[in-house]
């Protein structure tokens, strides 16, 4: 696995771009030089290679489109969730203005689609079509994420498909892509596009959990960012689920609370979630996901020894930091 990710790096760090104008292609690089895990591109990479391609040079231009969307899709929701700091760093928005993260965003997006153009012609309507159809539920994930940051309540199904579509499709995408270049047929592609939607549910949750109680250290993000903005996290979506009729109303002080109580807001939100034993409940969702993800890729007619490096990534994603 590491000598994939090391293809992604180098692939993604190298890539060139005008310099100018430099309002539009600057953040561009400083997006793209952040870091990040990379996990999607080299899903797709791990993909290929279960099918059991051995070069990986044709399969690169779409890892790339892979993580130049998932940047993109970054510039814009750190935008859309007012966030500061991103990779640790600060984000594009806030670094340049919100124009400048509206079009660098939309000129990412276009740089996805030039990279998957460039991948093998026999495979082209195949992969433009998941990308597209991927990229689409992203935005409606999206919209749903901000439709719901203002509703009084929120089903547990509903939550359960924003994150699906926000979030685990594109998980599930970076895979098929990588299987459908390497030829897999389609029964192959669609358990692996389950392997990843499961896996990418158990990540939503993990990132849901990590932003009320990651290391504000190595996390890269603002810890309690989402509990500021009163985003319908799981955690906040199971609290709303399980309160007591007594407790109500502090909830609901809280998700009433000026901007200006920043600390205190963040400490009586974990107080209630504490209360409830509600991180517990989003781990053993979450090892429930896991688990489905490991049966979709127990059906899978590859030989197991080939199967070992995705099951491993999928285990240490869901005890990550950051
Ligand atoms: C962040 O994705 C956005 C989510 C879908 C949770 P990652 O956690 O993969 O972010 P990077 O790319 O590693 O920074
Ligand atoms: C991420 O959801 C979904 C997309 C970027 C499409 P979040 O808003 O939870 O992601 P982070 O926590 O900012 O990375
Ligand atoms: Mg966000
Ligand atoms: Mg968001
Ligand atoms: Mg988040």
């Amino acid at each position: 696995m590491q000598h994939l990710q090391q293809l992604v790096m180098e692939a993604i760090e190298t890539s060139k771009f005008p310099e100018t104008p430099s309002n539009l292609y600057d953040p561009i690089r400083y997006i793209l030089t952040l870091g990040g895990k990379r996990v999607r591109p080299v899903l797709t990479l791990m993909a290929a290679e279960l099918f059991g391609m051995q070069d990986m040079t044709d399969i690169i231009p779409a890892a790339k489109a892979v993580e130049f969307f998932h940047n993109f899709s970054l510039i814009h929701d750190d935008l859309m969730d007012k966030a500061p700091l991103r990779r640790g760093k600060t984000t594009v928005h806030e670094k340049w203005d919100a124009n400048i993260a509206i079009l660098s965003g939309d000129g990412l997006l276009v740089k996805a689609y030039e990279e998957i153009s460039k991948c093998n012609p026999v495979y082209l309507p195949a992969t433009l079509k998941i990308l597209s159809k991927v990229a689409m539920e992203v935005c409606e994930g999206q919209q749903l994420d901000m439709d719901y940051e203002s509703r009084s309540s929120l089903s547990m199904a509903e939550y359960l498909e924003m994150i699906r579509l926000k979030t685990s499709v594109l998980l599930g995408g970076a895979l098929q892509l990588g299987a459908i270049l390497s030829g897999a047929d389609e029964l192959q592609q669609q358990l692996i596009y389950d392997f990843g939607e499961n896996v990418g549910l158990a990540f939503q949750l993990q990132d849901d959990i990590l932003d009320a109680y990651g290391d504000p250290e190595t996390f890269g993000k603002i810890v309690g960012g989402d509990i500021l903005i009163n985003k319908k996290t799981f955690l906040l979506v199971k609290l709303m689920a399980v309160i007591s009729q007594e407790d109500k109303p502090i909830l609901k002080n809280l998700l009433e609370a000026p901007a200006e109580n920043t600390p205190s807001k963040i400490n009586d939100m974990l107080a209630l979630y504490g209360k409830y034993e509600i991180k517990a409940a989003a781990d053993k969702l979450k090892d429930s996901y896991t688990q489905r993800a490991f049966e979709k890729m127990e059906a899978l007619n590859v030989p197991n020894h080939r199967k070992e490096p995705l099951l491993v990534l999928a285990n240490n994603l869901l005890v990550r930091q950051q």
